[in-house]
């Protein structure tokens, strides 16, 4: 029988919006309400609780962005490749993560100097093939692609960012529990969206209009055949029916002020490594 699923969040403690590294955050400094944002991160980590196992890391003073957990790093089976954040104002997290992980038996690894690297954040495994999908162009950068299949011998498709909105991978970009996609065309430039096209059948696509993304909602946690997040039209919720999909919405708007939500504040840490057979 499968263990169950295991994520790692983060209390928003020192959560806010204090300085600007993407558009969601311009003119928003100081707007966060503390309060706000904890019942919020407490009901996201109550809904998660019924579907998966949480442990949580202790947040950083001064690191005010520390509760988007997906940027911690990326995990595969035993191994945890902390990030190299693009922003100095985040770089403070990588050594308190790493250390979170080396203490509990991780084999902590890095990519190769010079090379910007948003864990999670840009880097996610198909749920379905052995394969890793790495976001580009705003964080991360393309180099991210081949060192992490290196250095985890695992098939890399590094995807271009092109809005600026939509800067992490994760944040127009949702591999679903067996095999379909959840995403934002519009994000990408051609020849990922070729990429993508090349890999998931149409069927197993479900493209978000421009209002459901601009909700975050393809900041989505998929764990089963449950779909978290925080907002979903009528039409994509139907969508996801369809696919098989129930869906819990959180409202997390005090994250959305820092340009993150449900996806972006949990890192799931059981990665096992697909076999090309297994489609689930
Ligand atoms: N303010 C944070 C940043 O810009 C938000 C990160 C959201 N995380 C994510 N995985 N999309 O870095």
């Amino acid at each position: 029988m499968p263990s169950s699923p295991r994520l790692l969040m983060c209390p928003p403690l020192h959560f806010g919006v204090d300085y600007v590294i993407n558009p969601w955050m311009q003119g928003r400094i100081g707007s966060a309400v503390p309060l706000r944002a904890q019942a919020q991160w407490d009901a996201l980590h109550a809904a998660l609780s019924a579907l998966a196992d949480i442990q949580t890391a202790r947040p950083g003073p001064g690191l005010p962005d520390m509760p988007f957990a997906a940027n911690a790093g990326l995990v595969l089976e035993d191994t945890f490749v902390v990030s190299r954040f693009l922003h100095p104002q985040r770089q403070g997290e990588a050594p308190l993560f790493a250390d979170w992980f080396r203490e509990r038996g991780w084999n902590v690894r890095e990519l190769p100097a010079g090379i910007a690297f948003e864990g999670a954040g840009d880097a996610l495994l198909d749920r379905a093939a052995p394969r890793l999908w790495l976001g580009h162009g705003h964080r991360s950068d393309a180099a991210a692609a081949p060192a992490l299949a290196d250095l985890l011998d695992i098939e890399t498709i590094p995807l271009r960012l092109t809005d600026p909105r939509f800067y992490h991978l994760d944040t127009c970009f949702c591999p679903l529990q067996g095999g379909g996609l959840l995403y934002y065309p519009p994000a990408f430039d051609e020849p990922a969206q070729a990429a993508i096209a090349a890999r998931v059948p149409a069927g197993q696509r479900i493209a978000v209009g421009e209002a459901d993304a601009l909700d975050f909602a393809c900041n989505a946690i998929s764990i089963g055949d449950t779909v978290v997040l925080n907002r979903a039209s009528p039409g994509l919720r139907d969508a996801l029916a369809r696919a098989g999909f129930s869906v819990v919405e959180i409202a997390l708007d005090e994250f959305l002020k820092a340009g993150g939500s449900a996806k972006c504040l949990t890192l799931r840490l059981d990665e096992p490594r697909l076999s090309e057979t297994v489609a689930g």
